[in-house]
């Protein structure tokens, strides 16, 4: 097949364009928790549990709760704030804004909207992302793409939850697990800076059903009958999940750092999704970790999904685990199945 002669042709606007000379720096963090905090002692007064338990099988010992009239937007908004202010970044500057998230305020319009408005980023695209999780890293990885491609050059990446809004507080096996948090990153091309070196994204859908809330979509919108099945709460196979999330962490670390052509030792802080401790030592053990490169924070806030490395992230810069030049490795898991990790010289 012949092709129109070129002068005719419609010219794709980014063919001039190359990755050489551009990266994706991660200019600044931030994260957020309010102020209520859920402790063991007193889960052990709402469900049949015991601090004990809660403490062996899973490492956590509390957990922080949003008020009744502060939603995932409001949590999003302060870490983004905190991450701008250390990125030295102003509102007007940010390209777009995305939010990874499995609680929005609302169907829609998106949290990233609602993020926008607060934060006055008014020039700003904005969308939410779901992949439970591991959301902050696929984020990451879709801000990087639209960075290298100089789409954007400064774009402000969200993991936030208020899962509280979805746990069932009657259920002993789910409702210790998980809290409310946010924590957010400015990603911007900077000369002469590395920042986020490559994403490992995976899914398996043959999996979806682990871990899931069959209630609030097109499926099974809310009704009287839902409501009074629970449906509008999360349901997971905890034991099955433990399982997968070890292997999938495992595979997607590995792949990263193959890519990266480097070995754990490299490695200065390893920041994994905080569910459970267990997890988190299983997948240390396996991957040859040495005794505090694993960075832990699960004690302070259970399980907030995608924002759970985002906040881990955020903590191991500012305790100083993490200084600038060094290698962090994220990994991620969750519903979807999905999987995730990222290495990072920050
Ligand atoms: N207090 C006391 N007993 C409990 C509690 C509780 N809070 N919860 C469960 N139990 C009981 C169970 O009923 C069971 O009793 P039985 O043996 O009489 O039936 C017993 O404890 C053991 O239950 P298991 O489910 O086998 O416990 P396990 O050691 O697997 O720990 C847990 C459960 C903590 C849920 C673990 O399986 C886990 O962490 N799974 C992974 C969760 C995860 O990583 N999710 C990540 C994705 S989250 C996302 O994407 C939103």
């Amino acid at each position: 097949m012949s092709l129109p002669p070129t002068t005719t042709r419609f010219k794709n606007p980014r063919a001039k364009y190359n990755f050489q000379g551009r990266t994706c720096s991660i200019s600044g963090v931030g994260s957020y928790v309010p102020a209520r905090v859920l402790t063991n002692s007193e889960l052990e007064r709402m469900v049949d549990t015991t601090d004990e338990w809660i403490t062996t099988r899973t490492g956590i010992k509390e957990r922080h709760l949003a008020a009744k009239d502060e939603f995932t937007s409001d949590l999003a908004s302060q870490a983004a704030q905190r991450a701008m202010e250390r990125a030295g970044v102003t509102a007007d500057q940010v390209d777009l804004i995305i939010v990874a998230t499995i609680t929005p305020d609302m169907p829609f319009p998106s949290t990233a909207c609602l993020v926008q408005r607060r934060i006055g980023a008014h020039r700003a695209a904005a969308f939410d992302l779901e992949a439970a999780c591991s959301g902050f890293i696929y984020a990451l990885e879709i801000a990087q793409q639209f960075i290298m491609s100089r789409t954007y050059d400064t774009v402000l990446v969200i993991g936030a939850e208020k899962l509280s809004s979805i746990v069932d507080w009657t259920d002993r096996n789910t409702c210790v697990l998980f809290g409310d948090g946010a924590g957010a990153a400015v990603l911007q091309n900077r000369p002469n800076a590395h920042g986020l070196l490559t994403a490992v994204m995976g899914a398996d859908g043959r999996k979806s059903d682990l871990l899931f809330m069959p209630g609030g979509g097109s499926r099974c919108p809310a009704s009287s009958e839902s409501i009074a099945g629970r449906a509008h709460y999360l349901r997971m196979e905890g034991r099955e999940t433990f399982k997968n999330a070890v292997q999938a962490m495992l595979t997607a670390a590995e792949e990263a750092m193959r890519r990266c052509e480097i070995d754990i030792s490299r490695i200065k802080c390893i920041i994994p999704h905080q569910a459970n401790r267990r997890i988190i030592d299983a997948v240390g053990e396996r991957l040859g970790a040495k005794a505090g490169q694993m960075f832990v924070n699960l004690h302070k806030y259970g399980n907030t999904s995608a924002a759970s490395v985002a906040i881990a992230l955020d903590e191991a810069v500012a305790s100083g685990c993490l200084q600038r030049g060094d290698l962090a490795l994220l990994i991620v898991f969750g519903a979807g199945l999905t999987w995730g990790a990222a290495v990072i010289e920050w």
